[in-house]
């Protein structure tokens, strides 16, 4: 009885972890619901807002340490060392997320989605927006994304200030391989807001017209 217990419980847990046993009992709403929040958890939670690119300002305080030994805390001036001149644009000026402690990469991802979807119209331009409506933070941290359109300059990819005392990169460059692919992150959230559109009442998240298959 035991045993037959436990191999119960297994095959459960494997139903349940493959998704195969609750969804056929879903309604077209939740499936549409359900099927949104798992790209957006595996397409752009996962390879996107838990990299350390974006975690090291999103979750700063928890992550500074890493940095390097000695980095200045959040009081610092940050644009004394992060100044417009090394990334290539400000404004706006390289701060801390308001809301630095709203998400981290432990969050769960359904209420990570649900909070920046409260952006509504200008959610999309905010993460994938180019030429006047970049938004250079979230553009620093991609290799192929930065554009030269109008806006606030010339974004300087992975630029980091130099002369921090044992820091990761001393020539003051992050290597493309430790960027984020910009290609791919724009192809993830337009997938991903596609799936949110068939969401009845779904509110609207910016997405350009006629952008979904
Ligand atoms: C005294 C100079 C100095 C000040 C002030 C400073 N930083 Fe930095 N910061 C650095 C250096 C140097 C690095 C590069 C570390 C490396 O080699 O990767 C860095 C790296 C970073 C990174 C990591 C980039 C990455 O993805 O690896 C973040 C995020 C960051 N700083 C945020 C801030 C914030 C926010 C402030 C203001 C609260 C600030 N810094 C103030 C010198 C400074
Ligand atoms: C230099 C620090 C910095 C980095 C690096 C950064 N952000 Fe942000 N982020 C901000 C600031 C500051 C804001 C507030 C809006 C603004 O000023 O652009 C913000 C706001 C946001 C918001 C909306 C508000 C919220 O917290 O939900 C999202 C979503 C977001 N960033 C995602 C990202 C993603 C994804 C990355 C990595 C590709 C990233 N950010 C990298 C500083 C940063």
């Amino acid at each position: 009885m035991k045993y037959l217990n436990i191999s119960i419980l297994v095959i459960g847990a494997i139903l349940v972890g493959t998704g195969c046993f609750f969804f056929p009992f879903l309604n077209p709403g939740q499936q549409r619901l359900m099927a949104a929040q798992t790209a957006f958890k595996e397409k752009i939670f996962q390879p996107f807002f838990q990299n350390r690119r974006c975690q090291i300002c999103h979750n700063f305080d928890a992550q500074r340490a890493g940095i390097f030994a000695t980095h200045p805390d959040r009081t610092s001036n940050c644009t004394g060392c992060h100044s417009s001149t090394l990334l290539g644009f400000g404004p706006p000026d390289w701060k801390l997320p308001p809301d630095a402690d709203k998400w981290s990469d432990s969050s769960d991802p359904n209420a990570v989605r649900e909070h920046i979807m409260e952006m509504g119209p200008s959610l999309y331009n905010h993460l994938v927006g180019e030429g006047a409506n970049k938004a250079p933070l979230v553009q620093w941290a991609f290799f192929n994304g930065p554009d030269t359109g109008p806006g606030a300059g010339q974004i300087h990819a992975g630029k980091v200030p130099t002369g921090g005392t044992g820091q990761e990169h001393p020539s003051g460059q992050i290597d493309n391989v430790d960027l984020l692919d910009w290609n791919k992150f724009k192809t993830a959230v337009q997938e991903w807001m596609c799936l949110e559109a068939k969401i009845s009442g779904s509110p609207d998240l910016g997405l350009p017209a006629n952008s979904c298959p």
